[in-house]
């Protein structure tokens, strides 16, 4: 991980890059909203989440946070925020998979009113154990696949409590997934691996939200794109865009870099990395190392080794090699100069989560997926702009009456200004 230069503080320069979450901060510390509420988060633990964390206890909560994923924590940040009041820590750096499990499951046995998620880890591990559930009030959750996991949940009568949507709502995934992972990624990808973008074949699988902000950057960088995916819009959407799109199996043999973003599985199997040419380079921007079939690239090696740091190396018994990033872990916050999105755009990201909250613990909804209401969506990117300085217009009394009528003779009158 990068060492940071940052005094006492390791969130210092983050906050710096955090406009909106600071102006809630502010508003919340006055208002506390989440007084007498325990909070639940899971999170990568760097220092975003930090500055979100103490957000969340800042705004009046008991806060209980732990770890979305065993790879990513920064022992900095956990350290920075264990010193805290009303911030109590169920993770540790160097945790295992298991160790985190059952720090989560610590975690739950203090019965959190209100989970704010990554993944939707918590909440399955909640449903999944013994642990009561009944005082749970709401889950906020933040990303793509955790919506999915909750939605499965809500399907099959699991979920017993309402849930915000927060990766769904424009200010999120519009900007967090395209942009923040679309740039965090291949950056971090590059820089540990030494490798130019320019000239290279980028393989995208998957050209959702996350798929397109990589495609995106990797051609502004000078490389030749391939998308693969499993729907047809989105293929075609790829293919308008000005991408080569084809079946995975075609582009096996034709890329250099290939990255992931699908939130599936096995999207890369043997008979790929076989068709692969030698010491092809691949890694993961989806939800987990599962994407790349990790455990069938091992099997299919006859041997492997570290090459530098967050670089394995696995020989086929062919004699070709693949290079695997970070161990199929997040590209963008796995590997040793990883430092996530910007905190720029996780601003948003947290202000939605933060906002997502206080909604749920003020309304009281049946159980099931919600998305954020609107007004909070744009309360969200207002503030956004006004930290940029940016102004945009309000329409008029005509163009809102414009809009809203539908009578041939009212769309077609003289409107007097
Ligand atoms: P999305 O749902 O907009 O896009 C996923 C795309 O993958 C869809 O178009 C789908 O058709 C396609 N796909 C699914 N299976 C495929 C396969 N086998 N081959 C090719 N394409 C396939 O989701 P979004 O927002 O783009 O997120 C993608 C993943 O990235 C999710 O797991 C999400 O949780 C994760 N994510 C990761 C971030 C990070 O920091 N690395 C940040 C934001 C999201």
């Amino acid at each position: 991980m990068v060492e940071r230069q940052h005094g006492d503080d390791p969130l210092a320069r983050t906050r710096e890059r955090m406009p909106v979450v600071e102006s809630l901060r502010a508003e919340f510390a006055e208002a506390e909203p989440l007084a007498g509420w325990t909070v639940g988060v899971a999170s990568h633990l760097e220092p975003k989440t930090g500055v979100y964390i103490e957000t969340v206890r800042d705004a009046g909560a008991r806060v209980l946070f732990t770890a979305s994923n065993h790879e990513t924590t920064q022992a900095d940040v956990v350290a920075h925020l264990d010193a805290q009041p009303r911030l109590e820590t169920f993770v540790a750096a160097d945790m295992d998979r298991e160790a985190l499990n059952a720090a989560r499951r610590d975690l739950l046995a203090n019965e959190p009113d209100l989970l704010l998620t990554d993944g939707a880890e918590l909440l399955a591990q909640a449903y999944e154990s013994d642990v009561p559930t009944e005082g749970l009030v709401g889950v906020a959750e933040q990303t793509t696949s955790g919506v999915h996991r909750i939605e499965a949940m809500a399907a099959d009568g699991t979920l017993t409590v309402p849930a915000v949507a927060v990766n769904h709502t424009p200010v999120k995934h519009r900007f967090d997934n395209v942009h923040g992972t679309g740039e965090s990624a291949l950056s971090n990808l590059m820089t540990t691996t030494n490798r130019v973008t320019a000239g290279s074949t980028v393989v995208v699988a998957g050209y959702g939200y996350v798929g397109r902000g990589i495609a995106r950057k990797a051609r502004s960088l000078g490389a030749k794109t391939i998308v693969t995916e499993i729907d047809p819009c989105e293929g075609l959407r790829a293919h308008m865009d000005g991408h080569r799109v084809m079946p995975i199996a075609e582009a096996a043999p034709l890329g250099d870099v290939f990255v992931t973003a699908t939130g599936s599985c096995r999207v890369l199997r043997p008979d790929h990395y076989r068709a692969m040419r030698d010491k092809a380079l691949v890694c993961n921007a989806g939800h987990r190392n599962v994407e790349l079939g990790v455990e069938l690239l091992r099997d299919l090696a006859v041997s492997q080794a570290d090459i530098g740091e967050g670089i394995a190396r696995f020989e086929l018994p062919d004699g070709d090699h693949i290079d695997l990033f970070a161990d199929g872990e997040l590209a963008n916050l796995a590997g040793p100069y990883a430092q996530g999105h910007p905190a720029a755009v996780m601003d948003t990201t947290f202000a939605a989560l933060l906002l997502a909250g206080r909604h749920l613990v003020e309304t009281d909804r049946d159980p099931g997926v919600y998305e954020l209401p609107d007004d909070l969506d744009r309360a969200v990117a207002k503030r956004k702009l006004a930290a940029h300085d940016v102004a945009i217009d309000d329409p008029t009394d005509i163009q809102s009456a414009y809009r809203d009528a539908w009578r041939r003779d009212d769309l077609l009158a003289e409107w007097d200004e």
